[in-house]
């Protein structure tokens, strides 16, 4: 089968690497890939949301399955556009993934649901949400309701704060059209933790536990970024948790999209806050996350296209998902001044000596390649990912296996895991 990935970080870098394990794949392309993807798959330079140029090539190279891994092209339609030209394709389609698409429409079917998740109310005038905003009890949470590459949510520990990003959201429109509603939402304490689910649209596999470091520094210090590393498995997803997370969220949202007429196909992925052990969800996401697809992929025993093929074909009820029991950390290595201003082209150092190295594995995130030289490419470069008897052995392979590179400004998170080994040890 000739397969095409769109997408070009370090999930993307996971997916194709799994992918190219399976018999059922003889070729693999990736748009636009990056300069690891291209050692094992054809690259080519159409961007990930250039929905017609991916359906001409596709049509060229004679693709017969097609993985998205971003959620720019879902949220434009891509799967509906593959699957009306007769290419099979893997993801939601556009009216189901406004799921990620829409924070409104997404609290809607979690409301039709009966979803457990933070109390909010809908805006789309600045004089009513600054209105509402008076004497509220803080801190409070202000949402853009579209797509704004993870900028679009301030938590306000003030409420000048909150007034300030209703401002730039709804007059000064600083996300354009995503910002033409917005939610005011109430605050959720606790511990982050995200679950991952495939879906035929009538029966949900989940998948382990993971847990990402969104913040940029130690510590959960710092500005946001698209996320600085995680561990699988999450103790703070217990298997309580995870079967209550199934049975209270995967599934009624899923039962909900169907009977709404709008059946969802594809990963779905809750971001949870968990406080006594009880989930509210602060998001879903219509893909797998990066960079924890860079832990649960490696931790996967059974193929991923035989996966994908049951899932296209709606039959993931026959599919039984086995994992290894070996813990995986991914650490990202990112460029100085991420998620800021960075430079780009640093001369990337030390890649060679993965060749010989069986205990880590790097995925490319934002990098290129010319003349056998590697350099950077994006504000997450590289993504070191090790396994491990445990979190702690997968956590010391993955730094020991960080030594190893070098680019001028390079900078990653040291404590990555670190919350999984206190919480283990508070248990013991
Ligand atoms: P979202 O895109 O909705 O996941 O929001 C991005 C981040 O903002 C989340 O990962 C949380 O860290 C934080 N966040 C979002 N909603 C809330 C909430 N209601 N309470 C506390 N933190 C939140
Ligand atoms: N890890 C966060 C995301 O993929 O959105």
């Amino acid at each position: 089968m000739n397969v095409l990935v769109i997408g070009g970080g370090g999930r993307e870098h996971a997916l194709v690497w799994k992918l190219s394990k399976s018999p059922l794949v003889t070729k693999l392309y990736c748009a636009p890939g990056n300069g690891g993807i291209a050692q094992i798959a054809e690259c080519c330079s159409l961007n990930a949301d250039d929905c017609a140029g991916l359906l001409k090539f596709a049509k060229e190279k004679k693709i017969q399955f097609v993985v998205v891994g971003p959620e720019v092209p879902l949220t434009k339609g891509i799967v509906d556009l593959f699957i009306e030209n007769n290419i099979p394709a893997i993801g939601p389609s556009r009216v189901a993934a406004q799921l990620e698409g829409s924070k409104i429409f997404a609290k809607d079917i979690m409301k039709k649901a009966g979803v457990s998740t933070g109390f909010y109310e809908t805006f789309t005038t600045s004089k009513d949400a600054l209105k509402y905003l008076e004497g509220k009890t803080l801190p409070i949470v202000v949402k853009a309701d579209g797509l704004a590459a993870g900028k679009g949510v301030t938590v306000a520990a003030t409420i000048a704060e909150a007034e300030e990003a209703v401002k730039l959201i709804l007059d000064d429109k600083i996300f354009g059209s995503a910002g033409n509603q917005l939610i005011i939402e109430e605050f959720l304490a606790g511990e982050e933790a995200s679950m991952f689910a495939l879906t035929d649209g009538t029966n949900v596999l989940p998948l382990v536990s993971s847990q990402d470091h969104k913040r940029a520094f130690d510590g959960d210090t710092g500005p946001n970024t698209g996320g600085m590393g995680a561990y699988s498995p999450a103790p703070v997803v217990t298997p309580q948790l995870e079967k209550e997370v199934t049975e209270t969220i995967f599934k009624p949202i899923i039962k909900t999209m169907k009977e709404q007429g709008m059946p969802f196909k594809g990963i779905l992925y809750a971001g949870l806050m968990i406080q006594n052990g009880k989930a509210k969800v602060l998001e879903f996401n219509v893909r797998f996350g990066d960079p924890e697809a860079q832990v649960l992929l490696p931790r996967l025993k059974t193929g991923l296209m035989e996966i994908f093929i049951a899932l296209y074909e709606e039959r993931l009820d026959k599919i039984r998902l086995e994992w290894t029991s070996e813990a995986a950390v991914t650490v990202v290595l990112a460029s100085g001044g991420y998620p800021g201003k960075y430079e780009k082209s640093k001369i990337i150092h030390g890649l060679d000596l993965f060749k010989t190295d069986e205990t880590a594995i790097l995925f490319h995130a934002g990098t290129k390649q010319s003349n056998g030289v590697y350099s950077t490419d994006g504000g997450r470069v590289l993504n070191v990912t090790a396994l491990g008897k445990d979190i702690k052995t997968a956590q010391e392979n993955a730094y020991k296996a960080v030594k190893k590179i070098h680019f001028d400004k390079m900078h990653y998170r040291r404590d990555i895991a670190d919350k999984a080994l206190k919480r283990t040890m508070k248990e013991v």
